[in-house]
């Protein structure tokens, strides 16, 4: 009975390598973990790569999509790809700076004056060489996605940089956001995502930085009676793999994904800026926060106040890199 089942096992391993029976009809499962909600840009982008994948590649890959911190929280979720224990993230652009600390551009206040230069940047030869720069470690970045430009949330009415000082505000795991709030002599904290609105709730924080998405869909304005439309930096994502998994894939079905995240992102980032908008609209109608907008002169002071962070974190993201992303302020530079 053993040598039998030993000898169908042989004669089966030898038919697979030679092509002509599938070894395991099991689909590829891909899971893909992020922290935010559903109905955000990233959340729609997740369940949008997972329709468009298991459409064009039927029966060969199913994608688990896991949101809101549910298999990994931001603390987590990198060492997870690392270990093969999830395959896709999106973190936000600020949570690399222990991988690739050109990265760390992305978090500069003020750098970008909106979403489109951000995309002009990302685009050009730049932005894509820094998809790649983590490949030492690991991590393969496929993409950007778009959030949107980060505005302030407090306890008390931010209209100049004067009104933050003294007040604790929540941070992304990131030193330059730590030095952003460091520069208006407030106290930053870092702290997940997903601790977010109990912080608030509790005074751990006054206040903090986000898209109107996040704030909208963490339901912050229940917790916060102020925010002001500063536009003062952004919320981007990449989307990133282990590099070994991606590599490891059936090349038929590596292209094809690469295809389906390629169209993904286009609708990403074309919706992104919608979804803050009505996310926007919602915290208003809630009717429990007043939304402060600046006037330029009160603007130039917020930036004034935190440009000189560039200065301190030039050396380790490169100044031509700097002045490249600059550029891209402009329209017309390549990979517009
Ligand atoms: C944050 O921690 O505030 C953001 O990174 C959350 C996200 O992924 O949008």
């Amino acid at each position: 009975m053993l040598k039998l089942t030993a000898k169908a096992l042989a004669c089966a391993a030898a038919l697979s390598f030679a092509g002509l029976i599938q070894a395991d009809e099991s689909p590829i499962i891909i899971k893909f973990a992020h922290v935010v909600a559903e109905h955000t840009p990233k959340g729609q982008g997740a369940l949008l790569f997972k329709k468009m994948a298991e459409e064009r590649l039927p029966g060969k890959v199913r994608v688990e999509v896991y949101p809101n911190s549910s298999l990994f929280g931001d603390g987590k979720e990198m060492e997870a790809l690392m270990l093969g224990d999830v395959h896709m993230l999106a973190p936000s652009l600020a949570k690399f700076e222990h991988y690739a600390k050109a990265i760390q551009i992305f978090d500069l206040p003020f750098l970008f004056d909106d979403m489109a230069a951000v995309d002009r940047f990302q685009q050009g030869p730049q932005g894509q060489a820094l998809l790649k720069s983590m490949e030492s470690k690991g991590i393969t970045g496929l993409a950007y996605w778009h959030n949107g430009m980060k505005q302030l949330s407090s306890n008390k009415p931010l209209y100049e940089p004067k009104d933050a000082r003294g007040l604790k505000f929540r941070v992304q795991s990131s030193a330059v956001l730590d030095e952003q709030f460091k520069a208006l002599r407030a106290a930053p904290r870092k702290m997940s995502f997903a601790e977010v609105y109990q912080g608030l709730q509790t005074g751990v924080v006054n206040g903090t930085e986000n898209t109107w998405s996040n704030y909208e869909s963490q339901k912050v304005h229940e917790v916060q009676k102020y925010m002001t439309a500063s536009d003062h930096g952004l919320i981007d994502y990449m989307v990133i793999t282990n590099t070994k998994f991606w590599n490891g894939l059936p090349t038929d079905i590596r292209t094809e994904l690469d295809a389906v995240l390629a169209e993904v992102s286009v609708e990403v980032n074309r919706q992104a800026a919608e979804l803050n908008e009505r996310s926007r609209q919602t915290i208003v109608e809630a009717g429990t926060t007043e939304i402060i907008p600046l006037t330029p002169e009160q603007r130039a002071k917020w930036r004034d106040a935190m440009r000189p962070v560039w200065k301190k974190f030039e050396d380790e993201i490169g100044a031509d890199l700097i002045e490249a992303a600059e550029q891209a302020n402009q329209v017309g530079v390549p990979g517009a």
